[in-house]
């Protein structure tokens, strides 16, 4: 798949706005992932408000990069009504990577910060954005743009054979 081989994180964003329906094409992407169970642990908070948005990108030194972006989706863990909960953070990583690569086909940019299991980061998500800590945690900070060039997003070869085991180790 195209996406796959041509998505890089991309950190640097013209002034374009994401379009309302492109927004909601990635969320649906983000909730077509397959969970543990099905138990579909996600929620999302879409910022699109600039100084929310910079407040954001302070939350540590390599988010910084994303005070530029035009949209940020911040990805939550829902800690309610979850058959297994030790398997959240995979669910939630297949989440990302839907997002992610629905963004290179809408011809956007994106990436990824780590939030959780950061205590300091996680925090300062829930104080700004008045998070429920009871029903959700902050697990990632998606940075979404239009790449300022277009070749931000391109094919970098990561094949290794020595990575591959077969039958046995
Ligand atoms: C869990 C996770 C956390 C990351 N956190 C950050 C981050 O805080 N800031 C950042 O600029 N990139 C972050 N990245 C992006 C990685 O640096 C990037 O994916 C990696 O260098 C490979 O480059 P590529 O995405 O262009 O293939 C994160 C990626 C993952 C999967």
């Amino acid at each position: 798949m195209k996406e796959i081989n041509i998505r890089r994180s991309v950190r640097q964003f013209s002034t374009k706005k994401v379009e309302e329906e492109k927004i909601i094409k990635l969320l649906k992407a983000a909730m077509q992932a397959p969970s543990a169970k099905n138990q579909q642990p996600w929620e999302f908070i879409v910022v699109e408000d600039d100084n929310k948005i910079k407040e954001l990108s302070n939350v540590s030194k390599y988010s910084v990069f994303s005070k530029e972006a035009p949209l940020l989706i911040v990805v939550l863990a829902r800690k309610d009504n979850l058959k297994v909960s030790e398997y959240v953070p995979q669910d939630l990583g297949a989440c990302i990577q839907n997002l992610m690569l629905e963004a290179v086909n809408l011809g956007l940019g994106s990436t990824w910060m780590g939030i959780y299991p950061g205590e300091e980061r996680v925090n300062f998500l829930s104080k700004s954005l008045e998070i429920d800590e009871s029903k959700a945690t902050a697990f990632a900070l998606i940075a979404v743009g239009y790449p300022k060039k277009e070749e931000l997003n391109k094919f970098v070869d990561r094949f290794d054979e020595k990575r591959i085991h077969r039958e046995k180790y």
